[in-house]
């Protein structure tokens, strides 16, 4: 019944595990993307456009992973992407997550629709700490939440900008996840095969959006307001409201989201710090560029102004030694946290962010370089495909 994470050699393995500890709906939210999935699949396949040129008999036995990101220190170049309602996949949902990146020395984001209150993540964990602002059409609650932030001490705000409207995700459909009756039948049925978690889930306060609780009805009863809150998200949002958001805020401000150079350039332009290049892991437009397809780039156009982060498909430790090489700041990971949390609580995400500090200090070795500062595009190659071959 418990799973053994210690048996967990990458993070396909905490994939797994997680599917095995999960109620498939709740399984395909987390693990699923948009229409045919095709952009998630690439996420993952673009990494293997590169293959690394390693330099042999160099001094390394001494890796520095550590890095400075988002204006804050970083033991390695690695980030907990914001992602929504924690608490379903492991009881203790943002605050597990948020320990173990602390544990392990770097930053964790926040979600405006997270299921721990952001004045309760402040409270109970240490260490750096973002806020991911998602504008609802009522927009005294955007001003409302970037002045909690504030009061709460967050290090820096998140825009995303990809979330016009939410993507198309039939997986999500088809197990009529996000329609109220229907999550609480299927995912009461698939969730006899999963029996730790429907004992946490019956046992543990119910799942709440807790951070938006106070603008909801139903006490943030997260069931209840699915609808309400997609129906709420702003589609009319612009770049007129992301510079009043950064100007309110005052802090280092970050676009999440961008998906072109001239884009990149604009968020540069309107005094954004930093830019994560992202597509959501896949889960909002199908057929969405990729963000490593996109890096050199966007790190040729606005590389010596911002920080350009990135994030999709990152699994191993050596996708965000080729991100780096390429002139990324550092990594955010959703879902392989995602999948250490419902494998193992604090514990699996320890787990997952461990695994992948080894595999990065692994390749730096076999590829011959010491230092995050060190590496750069002389240590990866593209691989040029011949058509048909
Ligand atoms: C997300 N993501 C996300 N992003 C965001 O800005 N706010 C959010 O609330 C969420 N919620 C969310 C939930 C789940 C279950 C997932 C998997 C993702 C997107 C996330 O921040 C990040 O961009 C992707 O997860 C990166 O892709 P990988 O690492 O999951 O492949
Ligand atoms: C998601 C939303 C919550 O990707 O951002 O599921």
């Amino acid at each position: 019944m418990w799973p053994d994470i210690t048996r967990c050699y990458c993070i396909d393995d905490l994939r797994i595990t997680a599917k095995r500890s999960l109620p498939k709906p709740i399984f395909d939210y987390l693990d699923g993307g948009a229409e045919d999935e095709i952009t998630m699949r690439r996420n993952r396949e673009v990494f293997r456009d590169y293959e690394f040129s390693p330099r042999v008999l160099r001094n390394v036995a001494q890796i520095d992973l550590s890095t400075q990101a988002l204006g804050v220190a970083s033991s390695m170049p690695l980030i907990c992407a914001p992602t929504g309602m924690s608490r379903m996949f492991h009881y203790l949902g943002e605050v597990a997550v948020a320990r173990a990146a602390h544990a392990a020395g770097i930053p964790y984001s926040l979600s405006t629709v997270s299921s721990t209150a952001l004045e309760d993540i402040a409270q109970l964990t240490p260490g750096p700490k973002f806020f991911q602002l998602y504008v609802m059409k009522d927009r005294s609650i955007a001003h409302d939440l970037i002045e909690r932030c504030k009061s709460a001490g967050y290090q820096g705000l998140y825009l995303t900008a990809d979330l016009a409207s939410l993507g198309n995700r039939e997986r999500d459909l088809r197990n009529g996840f996000g329609r109220p009756l229907e999550i609480k039948i299927k995912t009461g049925l698939g969730a006899l095969l999963a029996p730790l978690w429907l004992y946490r889930l019956a046992t543990q306060p119910a799942m709440r959006l807790a951070t938006l609780a106070r603008y909801l009805p139903h006490d943030g009863d997260a069931v209840k307001n699915s609808e309400f809150v997609n129906e709420q998200l702003d589609p009319s949002l612009d770049w007129d409201d992301a510079i009043a958001f950064r100007e309110q805020w005052g802090g280092p401000f970050i676009i999440k989201g961008i998906q072109c150079v001239e884009d990149a350039r604009k968020a540069v332009e309107i005094g954004a710090s930093a830019i994560v290049i992202s597509n959501h892991g896949g889960r909002q437009l199908d057929m969405a560029p990729t963000a490593l397809s996109l890096l050199p780039q966007v790190v040729d156009a606005v590389g010596d102004q911002v920080d350009v982060l990135i994030d999709g498909g990152i699994r191993r430790g050596s996708d965000v030694i080729k991100a780096v090489a390429l002139g990324a700041k550092a990594c955010l990971i959703g879902r392989p946290y995602l999948f250490g949390l419902a494998a193992g609580g604090e514990a699996g995400v320890s787990r997952a962010l461990g695994l992948l500090r080894t595999e990065m200090e692994r390749v730096m070795q076999l590829i011959g370089c010491e230092s995050i500062s060190a590496l750069d595009a002389r240590y990866i190659q593209r691989i040029e495909r011949v058509a048909n071959g």
